[in-house]
């Protein structure tokens, strides 16, 4: 990276983590998914050291609830849904190192550990409140899932947290006949004992440390320091049989109580990284991204987890390091260590769907499934990219779609490609060397290795729309150069010059090949054959079947792993002149404009 010179940097890629309760859509994807692995395989390009970590989040109200709703236990429900998400990540070609699970006695284990870190440092207490509960089940029924009156303006359809229609924020408690939204029963308020984390403690803390984010997205970092006007306890337990228990005496055993999902999902990130450590066969490993100073960790997400990742887990990361505004008052880190936080909290906006919010239950809705078994990865992950919501909402619509497949990807990158190969393979057969360069042939030359350091800088500060959009301006000169240059023409009257020209432009096509391969990788893998390159450019995710690394006889499980060292770097690489060359076939596909009416077709159905 251009501001260590000193050598590579540990990159800890912290990848939200879906929810199982379901199959995931391709708005879940624009957020999380695509702009982390540009983002992991440009490190791992630029040789830095890159941990990329995630997993399936499994616990809490919304996966009971969907397994009620289909009428199995929790735990199938996830492991069905933890499996057909990751494979949807595969096809996608997103490269973890390790994708994994909330349901791993590896991660109770590192869960349990932070809890009972942040309790003997004093940030955790137990108080007893009044909670909503579902009387039929006696479990938490969560604020948003409450519904009622709004005592202030009368709106019949008010939430427990919000009342839409005049904005206000709301306690359920304050409803006018509040009922479950899961099954229409009226909740009872009871007395309730949960645990609380004490986040005042940290107010000063996080604020000076928010401060000194400059680095953010400034949306996020405003955000962020505005959440601290408000800073509450907050419960990280709740009345619920589905999560990880509580590790305490007369609580463990407890079939009522669990820890809150979000405060085991976040911590996810560093149990998957000890995962990953031991099966790596140096369960140290992971301290090299969790606690070297040098080292960055990178969170994304969409913006509706900022809450959780620019103050929650900050907080529970200053607080098992033994760091907050009571501090020196004994606190010390915990047994794993002090732990870093965020470098950067890297939040998207939101994604529509043809002018509406995605909607399963109203079918507005592409799941990445569907979406991959009809169209190419990175026809999806070219769209996400360029017309993604990286800083503010955007509409996916399916007329743009293909209209940035056909008229960006296939007639701007694809043909450069495939005319320049092909025209060389049918006149020369080979890879031919230049001869007398032209102000021309130089200039473009220089916009191509330039654009390595332009590129880089921009995708190390997650402007990735701006990355791609200079590589398809370089691609934009070349298609240019060559109808200036028409090299088809000189083949009797010049034949030197149409050496120079086709050397020229290959020379082109490789490093644009290499420039766009954290973006479109399985492209970029077609188009180094086609260049006469053999071996791996652009490693793909393998799914094994794994056993628990330290818990002998716990069930196994489906992970996303990867080996991703391979022949990639960030660098402009002399093509090989006199390597055969053969007509390429087609390295993006065309899509017919049908498209667009056959896929509106399917949205209407439901
Ligand atoms: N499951 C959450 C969601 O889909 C994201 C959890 S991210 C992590 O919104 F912090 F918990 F890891
Ligand atoms: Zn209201």
């Amino acid at each position: 990276m251009s501001e260590h010179r000193g050598g590579p940097v540990n990159i800890l890629t912290a990848v939200a983590w879906p929810y199982a309760n379901g199959p995931r859509h391709i708005g879940h994807v624009a957020g999380f998914g695509v702009p982390s692995d540009v983002f992991s395989r440009y490190h791992r390009m630029a040789g830095n050291n890159v941990l990329m970590v995630s997993g399936t989040d499994e616990h809490g109200t919304p996966i009971q609830v969907q397994a009620e709703r289909e009428g199995v236990s929790p735990r199938e429900l996830a492991d069905r849904n933890s499996l057909v998400i990751a494979k949807d990540l595969q096809q996608l070609g997103l490269s973890y190192d390790l994708f994994t699970r909330t349901t791993t006695t590896n991660h109770y284990e590192v869960t349990q550990a932070l809890f009972l870190g942040l309790l003997d440092n004093g940030y955790i207490f137990a108080r007893t409140e009044l909670g909503a509960i579902s009387p039929s089940t006696g479990r938490t029924l969560p604020d948003r899932y409450i519904e009622g009156t709004c005592p202030i303006c009368g709106y019949p359809n008010a939430r427990g947290d919000q009342c839409d229609n005049c904005g206000n924020q709301l306690d359920p408690a304050d409803l006018i006949n509040p009922r479950s939204k899961i099954n229409g029963e009226t909740p009872k308020f009871v007395d309730t004992e949960q645990f609380f984390l004490d986040l005042p403690a940290f107010a000063d803390v996080i604020s000076q440390w928010l401060r000194g984010q400059s680095h953010w997205r400034p949306n996020v970092q405003k955000f962020a320091l505005n959440l601290l006007d408000d800073l509450k306890p907050r419960a990280i337990t709740r009345d619920l049989d589905w999560g990880i228990p509580v590790p305490l005496e007369g609580w463990r055993d407890r079939g009522d109580k669990r820890i809150y999902v979000w405060f085991d999902a976040v911590i996810g990130y560093l149990s998957a990284s000890i995962e990953w450590a031991a099966r790596s066969g140096d369960p140290e490993a992971w301290r090299a991204w969790w606690q070297e100073e040098n080292a960055r960790a990178y969170y994304f997400m969409g913006k509706d987890n900022i809450v959780f990742h620019a103050e929650i887990w900050p907080a529970m990361l200053f607080g098992y390091s033994g760091i907050s505004d009571r501090a020196p008052n004994g606190a010390k880190p915990g047994q794993l260590g002090a732990l870093n936080r965020p470098f950067d909290v890297v939040s998207s906006e939101f994604l529509t769907m043809e002018g509406k919010k995605f909607s399963s239950s109203r079918n507005v809705v592409i799941y990445v499934g569907d979406m991959l078994s009809r169209y190419d990865a990175d026809a999806l992950r070219y769209y996400l990219t360029s017309a993604g919501p990286e800083n503010q909402d955007t509409d996916f619509t399916w007329a743009e779609f293909v209209r940035r497949n056909n008229d960006e990807l296939v007639a701007g990158w694809g043909n450069l490609v495939n005319r320049t190969i092909s025209m060389t393979a049918k006149n020369l057969g080979a890879i031919p060397a230049a001869g007398q360069l032209t102000d021309a042939d130089r200039t473009l030359l220089t916009s191509s290795s330039a654009a390595f350091a332009t590129v880089g800088a921009l995708i190390e500060k997650n402007r990735q729309k701006a990355a791609l959009g200079e590589v398809m301006k370089l691609v934009g000169e070349a298609n240019k150069y060559l109808s200036d240059t028409a090299p088809w023409k000189l083949k009797n009257e010049n034949p030197e010059r149409m050496a120079s020209v086709l050397h020229t432009t290959l020379q082109v096509v490789d490093d644009v090949k290499t420039l766009i391969t954290p973006f479109l990788p399985t492209s970029s893998q077609k188009v180094h054959q086609a260049l006469g390159g053999t071996g791996s450019w652009a490693a793909m995710p393998d799914l094994v079947e794994v056993d628990e690394p330290t818990a002998a006889g716990s069930p196994s499980y489906w992970v996303l792993t990867g080996d991703y060292q391979t022949q990639a770097r960030w660098v402009s690489q002399p093509i090989a002149v006199g390597r055969p060359l053969a007509a390429p076939t087609p390295i993006i596909t065309k899509l017919d404009p049908s498209v667009v009416d056959e896929e509106l077709a399917r949205l209407a159905e439901s």
